[in-house]
């Protein structure tokens, strides 16, 4: 990471993630303080050894992210909860038992073996087991938690498949372990258990009403603009280069049009074709509903980078499931 090393362009090591000897390469990699990026099931992470300081100062360089910026870090298994925090409420072990291995991110107070790095001072972690074989394995060898955040440059899109995650680090990850496209697509769902009520701090793969099944009640969900309960959420996140504006299927035509007209290359994209566009207008392979909007998301955002528009037209999903996550990042990327 120091001034003479690789170019920015140069390329990481890669590994097939289902080999054996590239999980044990990479343990190498981050027993010796480097990056790893993996697999999840929702996207890839960035991982360093979560109780090394100067591993964890190396992802907020090569990310280009503020320190103050919390990072979740992952563990093998829900029974690994009490290493890494600490006066751990019964509700979150019944949530651990329900939704681990899974997208779901849990905030309690942190245990004394969290450097103040990970959490950036904060007296609380975020906590989660990934559910992807390929994490799955590299937890299991590492024995140890792994501080990750979403293996993306700050405010960019996050990486669904390993060549997403070279195209935005380069040789500034040592090495990626390819898992294949990731099966959820957006992030894990944040629930804060260390006040009174649980609190939703971001909508993600673990949708609200699975978890008021298990918690016998909705959880409240934290909207307001004063200082930020998670540290990182900004209003204008996970964004392409491309302007996007979410609009609904009964404008998607009508506004191409008229953004087509004034000479911008648009592009669209819904849960279905959309009839009637016109020519010049670039419409990209429909998302589906529900879980398929989700999984394709990001790969969509980057592919309107990809083709060069301007502005990205987006018709969003329902608001319910992992659809309220979709329509999140799709708000988030629209105020950019
Ligand atoms: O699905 C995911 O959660 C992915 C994969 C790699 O696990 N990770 C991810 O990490 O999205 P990241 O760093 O891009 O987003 C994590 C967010 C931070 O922006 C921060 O708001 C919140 O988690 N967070 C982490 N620790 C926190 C804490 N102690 N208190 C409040 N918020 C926290
Ligand atoms: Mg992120």
């Amino acid at each position: 990471m120091s001034g003479d090393g690789p170019p920015r362009d140069a390329a990481p090591e890669v590994g097939d993630g289902r080999d054996p000897t590239a999980i044990d390469r990479a343990v190498a990699v981050l027993r010796r303080g480097g990056l790893v990026a993996f697999p999840t099931e929702t996207v890839y992470g960035l991982g360093a050894d979560a109780t090394d300081p100067d591993a964890i100062d190396r992802i907020f360089v090569a990310k280009g992210r503020p320190s103050d910026h919390p990072l979740i870090v992952h563990i093998a298994e829900g029974a690994a909860i009490d290493r890494w925090a600490r006066d751990v409420p019964a509700v979150a072990r019944i949530l651990a038992d329900a939704f681990w291995p899974g997208p779901l991110t849990m905030i309690l107070r942190r245990s004394p073996l969290v450097p103040d790095a990970v959490t950036g001072g904060r007296d609380t972690v975020g906590l989660r087991v990934p559910d992807h074989p390929v994490a799955r394995a590299l937890l299991d060898a590492f024995a140890g938690g792994l501080a990750a955040p979403s293996a993306n440059r700050f405010g960019q899109v996050s990486p669904t498949s390993a060549s997403d995650v070279i195209a935005d680090l380069g040789a500034d990850v040592d090495f990626v372990l390819d898992g294949g496209p990731c099966r959820v697509g957006v992030e894990s769902t944040i629930l804060d258990l260390s006040g009174d009520e649980p609190e939703i701090l971001r909508p993600g793969g673990v949708s609200r009403e699975r978890l008021a099944d298990v918690l016998g009640a909705a959880p409240g969900s934290w909207s307001g603009s004063g200082p930020a309960r998670a540290p990182g959420m900004l209003a204008s996140h996970y964004s392409p280069r491309a302007t996007v504006e979410v609009v609904t299927e009964d404008e998607v035509v009508a506004r191409s049009g008229l953004l087509a007209g004034e000479g911008r290359t648009v592009a669209v994209m819904g849960p279905r074709a959309i009839a009637g566009l016109a020519d010049e207008v670039i419409e990209l392979e429909p998302v589906g509903l529900g879980d398929d909007y989700a999984r394709h998301l990001y790969a969509r955002l980057r592919q309107a980078d990809r083709l060069g528009a301007d502005v990205l037209l987006a018709v969003a999903p329902p608001a319910e499931g992992v659809g309220v996550a979709v329509i999140d990042r799709l708000r988030r990327a629209a105020r950019s």
